[in-house]
């Protein structure tokens, strides 16, 4: 905390930088987590001044439980500590100069550093280059002042362009200094899976294929592609979130116990489970792209802005998944995730097998795809555990209903503040603490399973299923979960 510290944002004009990053990290000044020597700097090719950078990020300050007069006097205190300057991100030159320039803002000794890469992906390797030959990037990470790199998903395009990128990163940086971020790691809920699963001896027995029928992995975001197509339209949906948040969250859900609560005994559970993975067979995956809908402004994917109209890229995916081992055999892992639909969600719902039961004439009468158990996992919005279990209901005849054994966090925690993932994961890097940040092997076998199957949408020119904006995504979903004895209704398909 006594040493100064500078945390620089390439790509500060962007959507990330805006919308997340400074907000999390006013949220961590405001709280007096960082050291009180501490400056921001945005490095973009955009010319801004500091005043209007400053303006543009000031929206995005918000400080939920600080009273107003505090928030505001920590808010303009924030935004005198950060600067912006303009670079090109693959010059040696203009980086060369920024160093020069940063270090006399550091007050002319070195101070700490964090670059972040907020860039789209193609950026991160001629900007790692450029940064490196200029001096800015220095290589090692065991004295202070440290250089310390944090690297946004998604790693690359597909598994050979990752090997690219991390050949280039390995020849700059040494491992203990890379830290490839995936911001669904830091949500509170995913932390949670690993104390839900492993701490609780109820559901360690349960956890396998005698008792799972079926898990299901949803990721919905209301909005489209507005501002970003530059980026999306280059990699789509299932590099943007699906080969790394959720096979993230899939890999915490599906791994076995780790052999020691150490960061590397975790990654090494998360990578083999990966392996038991087969590589996504076409047939097994629906894509889908927004169309029209009454709440996109009249706009469908390819009518956005900077979309060519014959794009092919999906803004929907959902892939069934098998994992090959004794604890998983005949399991099956449904992922979906997309744009444009009709609500802001992420849940893992783990679906038990139906209990052979006494009461199968009362459980015939209730709606299809309601009875049994449920385990719901909601990582936003309203983080939630919930369990569905069959109960008599009230009364003098046996009627059976189906309810919930709830711990919603927003009422069992009320008043306690949940930080942002990018507030614990960036003050994470300043402690170079790399626990929850990914392995090269991780990736590497993420790549794997998707690789063919992207090659082949995109050799191909496969158009996507459309589906309407504002509703659940193609109707073809509902075949693939079917072909894999997932029910309408169950899984979160219903709606
Ligand atoms: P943006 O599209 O907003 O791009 C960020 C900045 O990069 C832009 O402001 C622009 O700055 C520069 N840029 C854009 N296009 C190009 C280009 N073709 N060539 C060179 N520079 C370009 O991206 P995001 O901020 O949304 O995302 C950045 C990274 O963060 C991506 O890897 C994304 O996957 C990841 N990410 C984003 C999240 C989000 O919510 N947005 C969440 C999690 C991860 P300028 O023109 O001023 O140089
Ligand atoms: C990013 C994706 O990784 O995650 C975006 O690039 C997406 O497309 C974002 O909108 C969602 O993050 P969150 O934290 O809002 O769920």
């Amino acid at each position: 905390m006594s040493t100064p510290l500078t945390i620089l944002v390439v790509g500060a004009t962007g959507d990330l930088a805006r919308r997340k990053l400074f907000p999390a990290l006013f949220a961590c000044y405001a709280r007096g987590h960082l050291p009180t020597d501490v400056r921001f700097v945005g490095v973009a090719r955009t010319s801004l001044t500091d005043t209007a950078f400053r303006s543009k990020l000031a929206d995005g300050l918000k400080c939920e439980e600080l009273e107003n007069g505090a928030c505001s006097l920590a808010a303009g205190e924030f935004l005198r500590r950060c600067h912006y300057r303009r670079c090109e991100y693959d010059s040696i030159g203009d980086f060369g100069a920024a160093d020069a320039w940063l270090t006399a803002l550091e007050g002319g000794a070195r101070a700490n550093r964090v670059i972040y890469l907020a860039v789209p992906p193609f950026v991160f390797g001629p900007a790692a280059q450029a940064m490196s030959r200029s001096g800015f990037l220095p290589r090692g990470c065991t004295t202070e002042p440290w250089t310390r790199l944090v690297v946004e998903k998604p790693f690359g395009r597909d598994r050979s362009s990752y090997d690219a990128l991390q050949c280039v990163l390995t020849d700059i940086c040494d491992e203990c200094q890379t830290f490839r971020i995936d911001h669904y790691l830091g949500k509170e809920v995913v932390q949670n899976l690993l104390v839900l699963r492993f701490a609780n001896a109820i559901f360690e027995p349960l956890w396998c294929r005698k008792h799972i029928h079926h898990v299901h992995i949803t990721w919905g975001e209301t909005q489209g592609v507005a501002g970003r197509a530059g980026y999306f339209d280059q990699y789509g949906i299932i590099r943007d979130v699906m080969q790394n948040h959720l096979m993230q969250i899939l890999s915490l859900v599906a791994m076995e116990p780790p052999v020691r609560l150490e960061a590397d005994a975790i990654r090494d559970a998360k990578v083999a489970v990966l392996r038991q993975i087969q590589a996504l067979a076409r047939n097994d995956l629906v894509v889908g792209q927004y169309t029209a809908g009454s709440t996109s402004g009249g706009r469908g994917y390819c009518a956005e802005e900077g979309v060519p109209p014959d794009s092919c890229t999906p803004t929907y995916a959902a892939a069934v998944f098998l994992v090959d081992s004794p604890r998983w055999q005949g399991v099956p892992f449904l992922v979906s995730a997309g744009k444009g639909l009709q609500c802001n969600q992420t849940e893992v719902r783990i679906h038990f097998r139906d209990a052979i039961s006494l009461f199968d004439a009362a459980l015939a009468d209730l709606p299809c795809g309601t009875s049994g158990n449920e385990l719901l996992i909601r990582v936003q919005p309203d983080e939630k555990l919930a369990l569905q279990i069959v109960s008599k209901m009230p009364g003098v005849r046996m009627m059976l209903g189906v309810t919930e054994l709830d711990l919603s966090y927003r009422e069992k925690y009320a008043g306690v503040r949940i930080a942002d993932a990018y507030e614990s994961l960036l003050l994470d890097v300043v402690r170079g603490d790399r626990s929850l940040f990914m392995r090269s092997d991780e990736l590497e076998t993420a790549w794997d399973l998707f690789t063919p199957v992207l090659q082949q949408l995109e050799q191909q020119k496969i158009h996507p299923e459309p589906y309407t904006f504002g509703s659940s995504g193609p109707a073809a979903v509902h075949e693939l979960a079917a072909r894999f004895g997932i029910p309408d209704g169950q899984g979160g398909l219903a709606g």
